[in-house]
């Protein structure tokens, strides 16, 4: 597979050439390729969700296991039937209410989607993301699109083109720059193929939305810890150390000022050992760390989400050694789920 690398990447500009970006998107796409694509909450590594041939080349171009199965993107409720069977009414629901936008429905696979996409599991993740390049890429098309995000397996979601290109230049023919991402974090993926829906992955779409549109909704215990050795990964991505920054993540929680105190001992003590340290916290802890190395990821979950992966691969560039982690209620399941990942749990 190595030598099918480096190809020539082109770059293409949607806000500038929207109509050139959608035609040799969606080309490229009909014609067996795989595409750098803009989302809502992270940009995606596309292919035509039915040609099992040019999915097999994103799992390529990652370095993705392939017991990981892909999200297929479509750009109306009517494409559901197409790559799902057995729709339950409370997904019908869950569409009406938050597609598009950052929900991904694990659904009972219609055969039409090949092994590769499900990783040969009998259910498939379907997602209508809100993004009107996306969706016109996928009308244009004529197909759903298999895409997972479009960083290298192990790296953090790319949230702009910039990022991706990192990650993909010379893996990939197509780039299409939409800007950055609004959400900052990747899709809740949800399990409706049980008796009560499961949260397999926390995402935009937060527990409460989902209970006030269809009542009770689990969360898969994984999602706030590591697997027990010998679990089973419901959501075949839980297995694996995810959103790793060079540097390793401490994530700390509790009592504000306490954790303060542990933050800032722990900063001093890698500091006199001559470790490159940075603290990452909300504008709210910000005051609890003057004169330390601090990285303000924002205001209130949104701000804080919309900056996490940004954040990490610019520590990163900045040959951190450790980002100690102030976690706080306030940023949500969605980042507490990426850091405990990031930290290696
Ligand atoms: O926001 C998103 O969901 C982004 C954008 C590009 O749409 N995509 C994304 O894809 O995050 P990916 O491949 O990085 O993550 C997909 C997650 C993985 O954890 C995978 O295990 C899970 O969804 N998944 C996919 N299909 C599944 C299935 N049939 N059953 C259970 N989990 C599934
Ligand atoms: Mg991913």
């Amino acid at each position: 597979m190595a030598d099918a690398y480096p190809l020539n990447t082109k770059i293409i500009f949607a806000y500038r050439d929207r109509e050139t970006a959608i035609g040799e998107a969606a080309d490229t796409i009909v014609s067996g390729g795989i595409v750098v694509l803009p989302t809502e909450t992270v940009y995606g590594l596309a292919a035509n969700a039915f040609d099992e041939n040019a999915v097999q080349k994103i799992f390529a171009a990652k370095g993705r296991p392939q017991d990981n199965p892909l999200i297929v993107h479509i750009a109306d409720q009517s494409m559901a039937d197409g790559v799902a069977v057995d729709i339950p009414e409370k997904a019908r629901l869950l569409m009406d209410a938050f597609w598009p936008g950052p929900l991904s429905l694990v659904l009972k696979k219609a055969d039409a989607i090949p092994h590769a996409v499900s990783a040969g599991l009998g259910t498939v993740a379907v997602r209508l993301p809100q993004n009107d390049i996306m969706l016109d890429i996928i009308r244009k098309a004529g197909v759903p699109l298999a895409a997972p995000s479009a960083n290298r397996s192990g790296r953090p979601s790319p949230t702009t083109a910039q990022h991706a290109a990192e990650d993909m230049l010379g893996r990939v023919p197509l780039i299409i720059d939409g800007g950055p991402c609004g959400v900052g974090v990747e899709s809740t993926v949800l399990d409706m193929t049980g008796e009560v829906p499961v949260v397999l992955r926390p995402g935009g779409i937060t527990m409460e939305m989902l209970e006030g549109a269809i009542g009770n909704v689990g969360i898969h215990p994984a999602v706030l810890r590591g697997l027990h050795a010998g679990e089973a990964a419901h959501s075949p991505g839980m297995k694996y150390r995810h959103y790793a920054p060079n540097a390793t993540v401490f994530v700390f929680e509790g009592d504000k000022k306490t954790i303060a105190k542990t933050v800032n001992s722990r900063y001093d003590e890698y500091n006199k050992k001559s470790r490159k340290t940075v603290i990452f916290c909300d504008a709210e802890c910000a005051p609890l760390y003057a004169g330390k190395s601090i990285r303000v990821l924002g205001d209130g979950m949104h701000e804080v989400a919309q900056a996490l992966f940004r954040e990490l691969r610019q520590a990163d560039e900045l040959e951190y050694q450790a980002i100690l982690f102030h976690y706080t209620d306030d940023m949500g399941l969605a980042v507490k789920n990426r850091i405990l990942r990031a930290a290696g749990n």
